[in-house]
């Protein structure tokens, strides 16, 4: 029988046995039951994440973000690799979460990688999704953040995943200075996931379970022979005080997170905005008497210059970068009068407070992030110098010592430095002196600037005179005598308008307020070039 015989037209039969279209709401049912599978994720691969004290990618967010403020971006995005088994293991998110959220109400972007699907290893896919982000990021000029759990680059996928690195690391040049960018490590973080954290402007690690290298344990000891843990090679710890890469360090997850809430109300969302402020304190006339019992009058005295800070700013509170690395010098961001600063100081508790090559590393960072992110830097100076010694040379103080005094000369934020006591030669210039653009320099009656101390002053300029003295002891004595009357008195640099002001210590958090408001509207002006050549 042909369809001309039965009594129906082809579009009626055709209608006639086409299945039904599923309805809109099967399809918002199917929807829904995929999100919720890809959201609790593998049961095996979280309980493993839970047993090694870690939390699950997106716990991490509801921690690190306000509440119910997630949107997701490409969460059904899979790999398309094919080969080693690829195509049967194509699991949602790739390994990757991926999306934007507010922090305190104000926008950021985030990645967090889930360690239970390849090992949070970055593919083709896992790349794509992050640099998509991170160009939202920059092009919202809004704050980046990545929650790094990774063994690196996913080897199955071979050089799509490196190139996927690549794509990430090339991006995060191009944000830097634009937006803050801030690598937190969660887990395992190798090979080209421990270049996102160095390319970041700050580095977060969490307690035992981060590790942080290029090569892992295995691949050290296949190549030099050398057993290590995965602590000993990469650990918090490790990166907190030996190498300087981890800029702060925490115990566990939670305490980590809540420290980025803390960094992010201090940092302005891109380079056109100015840091948050909190409204005036009263810092312009709030005398502070007992600096000038924390401070020795004498030189060689010590004391923990923590203690200074914290008479200096807002409420007493300032979160300190590398807290545990390069100890000889503090960086902290601060509110004084309600406005963020970044403070540079000496620590004459650690190595007496001399620069060398950490301390400068440490502190030029911090000077160009401040720069780019229009803090104003605030520079409290005691320090007798750079270290000397062989060490320190072949270690390269003079490349490092360059960085910060290339960072400085650079920087166009509004600067107040005050010298407390000491500063002496190479050091003084450095930190933040009048020659070098500082815009208000003030100095406490202790200042003593000069090429060096009077001890080796004395004994360089009349060494031949001390050989031919009758009474050596009291020449000297007369020498140092007449060395500090006349070359390191309290006002000798004032005089010279290399100091704009000498102050009572106990007005110094009433001078550094009334500063910032004088120096509020600093313009920048640099001359044109395509960049200069930083000593890197
Ligand atoms: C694919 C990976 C992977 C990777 C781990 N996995 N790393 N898959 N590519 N890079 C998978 C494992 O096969 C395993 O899958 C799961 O993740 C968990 O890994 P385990 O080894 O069981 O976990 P654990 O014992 O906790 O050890 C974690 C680890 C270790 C320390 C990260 O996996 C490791 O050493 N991985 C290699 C690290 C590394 O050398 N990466 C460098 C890549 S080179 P199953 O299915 O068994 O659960 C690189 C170059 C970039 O990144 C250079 C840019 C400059």
């Amino acid at each position: 029988m042909s369809i001309s015989e039965l009594d129906i037209t082809a579009e009626e039969l055709e209608r006639a046995v086409r299945p039904a279209p599923p309805s809109m709401d099967r399809l918002r049912d199917d929807l829904g039951r995929l999100r919720q599978d890809i959201a609790d994720g593998d049961h095996r691969g979280v309980e493993r994440q839970r047993a090694l004290g870690k939390r699950t990618a997106r716990e991490r967010l509801d921690l690190l973000l306000d509440e119910g403020s997630f949107v997701e971006l490409d969460m059904l995005r899979r790999h398309r690799a094919q080969g080693l088994g690829m195509e049967r293991q194509r699991p949602h998110t790739d390994g990757v979460v991926t999306g934007s959220g507010t922090i305190d109400g104000r926008r950021v972007f985030v990645y967090a990688q889930d360690f239970t699907i390849y090992g949070g290893s970055l593919g083709e896919a896992h790349a794509l999704k992050i640099q998509k982000v991170m160009e939202l990021a920059l092009s919202t000029g809004a704050p980046f953040i990545g929650l790094n759990d990774s063994g690196g680059a996913r080897i199955q996928e071979g050089v799509m995943s490196l190139n996927g690195y690549g794509g990430i690391f090339q991006r995060y040049v191009q944000a830097s200075g634009v937006i803050p960018q801030i690598s937190v490590v969660l887990g395992p973080c190798a090979g080209g996931a421990a270049y996102s954290t160095a390319l970041a402007d700050f580095t977060f690690m969490a307690g035992d379970t981060a590790q942080l290298y290029l090569t892992g344990p295995d691949v050290v000891e296949a190549v030099t022979g050398e057993r290590v843990t995965h602590a000993e090679l990469g650990g918090a710890q490790v990166h907190g005080s030996r190498s300087g890469v981890a800029t702060f360090v925490h115990d566990d997850e939670e305490e980590c997170l809540a420290s980025v809430r803390d960094l992010l109300s201090m940092l302005p969302s891109n380079n056109l905005g100015r840091p948050p402020a909190a409204p005036p304190c009263g810092a312009t006339t709030d005398l502070r008497p007992r600096l000038a019992e924390i401070v020795p009058a004498e030189q060689n005295k010590l004391y923990d210059m923590r203690e200074v800070l914290a008479e200096l700013v807002d409420d007493g509170e300032f979160l300190e970068t590398h807290r545990n690395w390069a100890g000889n010098v503090i960086c902290a961001l601060a509110r004084i009068d309600g406005e963020v600063v970044g403070v540079v100081a000496n620590q004459p508790t650690v190595l007496a407070g001399v620069l060398d090559a950490k301390a400068a590393q440490k502190a030029a960072r911090f000077v160009r992030f401040c720069d780019a992110f229009s803090i104003p830097l605030v520079t409290l100076v005691d320090v007798p110098g750079f270290l000397p010694g062989k060490d320190q040379e072949y270690e390269g103080v003079i490349r490092h010592g360059a960085k910060l005094l290339y960072a400085y000369c650079e920087a166009t934020v509004p600067r107040i430095s005050v010298i407390v006591r000491k500063a002496y030669g190479g050091a003084y210039i450095v930190m933040d002196s009048r020659s070098i653009g500082t815009d208000l320099s003030l100095a406490w009656p202790t200042n003593e600037v000069a090429v060096m101390g009077a001890e080796g002053a004395v004994n360089i300029i009349y060494r031949r005179q001390l050989a031919a003295a009758a009474d050596p002891v009291t020449e000297r004595a007369e020498l140092l005598e007449r060395y500090k009357r006349e070359l390191i008195h309290p006002t000798y640099t004032a005089e010279r308008g290399l100091v704009d002001d000498v102050i009572d210590p106990a007005e110094t958090r009433m001078a550094i307020a009334r500063g910032l408001a004088m120096l509020r509207d600093k313009r920048k002006h640099s001359a044109p070039r395509k960049h200069g050549n930083v000593p890197l």
